[in-house]
């Protein structure tokens, strides 16, 4: 397979209008679209092939429930740590879509898989959870494919989710992931949009 120039275009558009998505209709994500997503992750790369990814599909509402009272217990920690006028600034950002997100996806990390006989991961044990992060991110573009929106959460205590989804306890939470057809499109982030973060010029050395 060679790959040709409306390859890089469209793959370069992809990454300029991927977004964290706060804001989600309420259309459903087909049966067929999300074995796509299953097969992005199945695709993504991981030390030793070790695909140490676990995927929970949150749909029991009660759990969801919990779920989004460990958010907004995180959140108001998050908040504390600021002062004024930041606090107030922070406080009024949206950052999470756990009351609308159709599909909501818990991606945990096997910290010590069997899968891979190790290889890869003993002078750098934290390579199992950048593995996991990379079937997030292939999951993500596959999405906005699709034309389908991804909202990755972290502003929750790992522990409790781990206690929540009753998860056995080697399998740590990686991220917490809302999904759904998007309310609107756009090619900068929400936070550059709201003035709390632009983009800068990354770093980039030679040496
Ligand atoms: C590891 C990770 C955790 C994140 N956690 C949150 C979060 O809890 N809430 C939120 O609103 N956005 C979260 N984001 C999204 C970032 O805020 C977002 O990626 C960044 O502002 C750039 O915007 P963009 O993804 O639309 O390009 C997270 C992103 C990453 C990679």
């Amino acid at each position: 397979m060679q790959f040709e120039t409306q390859h890089v275009d469209a793959l370069m558009a992809l990454l300029r209008w991927r977004r964290d998505v706060r804001h989600f209709t309420d259309q459903r994500v087909s049966h067929d679209d999300l074995t796509v997503l299953q097969q992005a992750m199945a695709l993504a790369p991981s030390v030793g092939n070790c695909q140490p990814w676990r995927v929970i599909n949150v749909v029991d509402r009660a759990l969801r429930e919990k779920i989004v009272v460990d958010h907004k217990a995180a959140n108001q920690v998050a908040a504390d740590q600021y002062d004024e006028p930041r606090r107030e600034d922070y406080s009024a950002l949206k950052l999470a879509a756990l009351d609308e997100a159709p599909l909501q996806l818990a991606i945990f990390t096997e910290c010590d898989p069997a899968q891979g006989h190790g290889l890869g991961r003993q002078s750098m044990p934290e390579a199992v959870v950048y593995s996991t992060v990379l079937a997030i991110h292939s999951l993500w573009l596959v999405a906005r494919s699709l034309n389908l929106g991804v909202g990755w959460v972290s502003i929750l205590d790992p522990e409790r989710v781990e206690r929540i989804l009753d998860v056995q306890s080697s399998w740590h939470l990686t991220a917490y992931l809302c999904l759904g057809y998007p309310k609107f499109t756009d090619d900068t982030p929400e936070l550059e949009r709201v003035g709390w973060q632009e983009r800068t010029d990354i770093v980039w050395a030679t040496k």
